[in-house]
């Protein structure tokens, strides 16, 4: 037995196997119920008593030994086979997993971006935590000026002379613009805003805006107007109208809001438009002389004039959402309703 015993060691020694069937071939021939090491297991029957222990330990070596060996050739091979590809079965079915879809906001950022693109305006960007200087100074807000209350601004440190605060227009993208880049600037700046603004249908602490710049020389409010227009009949569709109404925003003389004719009663007046035919798309106006003149341009030999507007507002015209929530609690039911616009 002893003999054996040392022959089927040496045999387990010196195992080797290309493929799983000669691994499973092996086990078989050792460990299976007529295998060699099953069959020294019936003859320890027969070991006298006083030999039993050293042959019992023997065994039980002999069986972890053939046991190890049979798993330690199949784990190599499968890492052999892993690494050469050849485990990858290309006849099996794929696995289905879904594509996502984009953001509705992005999508519609992306189509305004691609309108003027086509307009001739670059993208520019610009800081999402700010200064006072660049989000309402330099803005023509001045310190007390009333219009600051309009955004209400979150702060990060408001102790020193220029507090820092979270953007709350991306007008501030203008101001950086117009001290840094050459003239004639025609840009659009398309960014994240933030307000302190309680949460609900209509209005959210965070929220995306796209800012327009154009700054040359003679530029006039029929510019101004044309360019609107182009972008409205663009994005809503060759028949659509705009108005304008006087405003006020600080940064710009004139001021006006624009509304386009609603696409969905066209004019007739529906709960979306709230009866009216028009709904409120963007802020707009001339360049304010002073604000010019804070970005170091000469007011006398350029004007311009700027728009912003929310991009929110524009996907829940598009799409009649209508609780701005949808756009940031990342609900799958609410996403996967845009898949098929990508
Ligand atoms: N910054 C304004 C806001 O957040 C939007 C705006 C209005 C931007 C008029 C402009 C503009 O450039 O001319 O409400």
């Amino acid at each position: 037995m002893k003999e054996k015993i040392e022959a089927l060691l040496a045999e387990i020694e010196s195992l080797s196997c290309k493929t799983q069937q000669d691994i499973e071939n092996a086990r078989v021939r050792l460990l299976g119920k007529k295998g060699s090491i099953t069959a020294l297991f019936d003859e320890f029957r027969t070991v006298p008593p006083e030999m039993k222990r050293e042959f019992g330990q023997k065994l039980n070596q002999l069986k972890n030994a053939a046991a190890e060996k049979i798993a330690a050739l199949r784990e190599s091979l499968e890492e052999s086979s892993a690494a050469s590809g050849s485990s990858f079965d290309l006849t099996m079915p794929g696995e289905p997993f879904s594509l996502g879809s984009r953001h509705p906001v992005s999508i519609v950022r992306e189509e305004i971006i691609g309108i003027f693109r086509k307009f001739g305006y670059d993208v520019a960007e610009g800081p999402e935590i700010e200064d006072d200087w660049h989000v309402f100074e330099a803005l023509n807000f001045p310190p007390e000026h009333p219009a600051r209350d309009m955004q209400d601004t979150f702060f990060i440190s408001s102790g020193h002379k220029d507090p820092i605060l979270l953007r709350t227009h991306t007008s501030s993208v203008q101001v950086r613009a117009m001290e840094t880049l050459p003239l004639p600037i025609r840009i659009i700046c398309p960014g994240r805003v933030f307000r302190n603004e309680a949460i609900s249908a209509r209005a959210h602490c965070i929220f995306h805006q796209v800012e327009g710049l154009y700054i040359d020389e003679h530029v006039t409010f029929a510019d101004l107007k044309q360019a609107i227009l182009l972008f409205v009949r663009e994005m809503f569709g060759a028949d659509a109208q705009i108005r304008m109404r006087p405003s006020y925003f600080p940064f710009t003389e004139p001021s006006a809001e624009v509304d386009v004719s609603c696409n969905i009663c066209h004019g007739k007046g529906c709960n979306i438009c709230k009866g009216t035919g028009w709904l409120e798309i963007l802020g707009c106006g001339m360049v304010d002389p002073n604000v010019l003149e804070a970005s170091g341009i000469d007011s006398r030999k350029y004007s311009g004039f700027a728009f912003g507007m929310g991009i929110e507002r524009i996907a829940m015209l598009k799409w009649q959402v209508k609780d701005l929530r949808n756009y940031f609690e990342n609900d799958l039911r609410f996403l996967k309703e845009f898949e098929t616009s990508i």
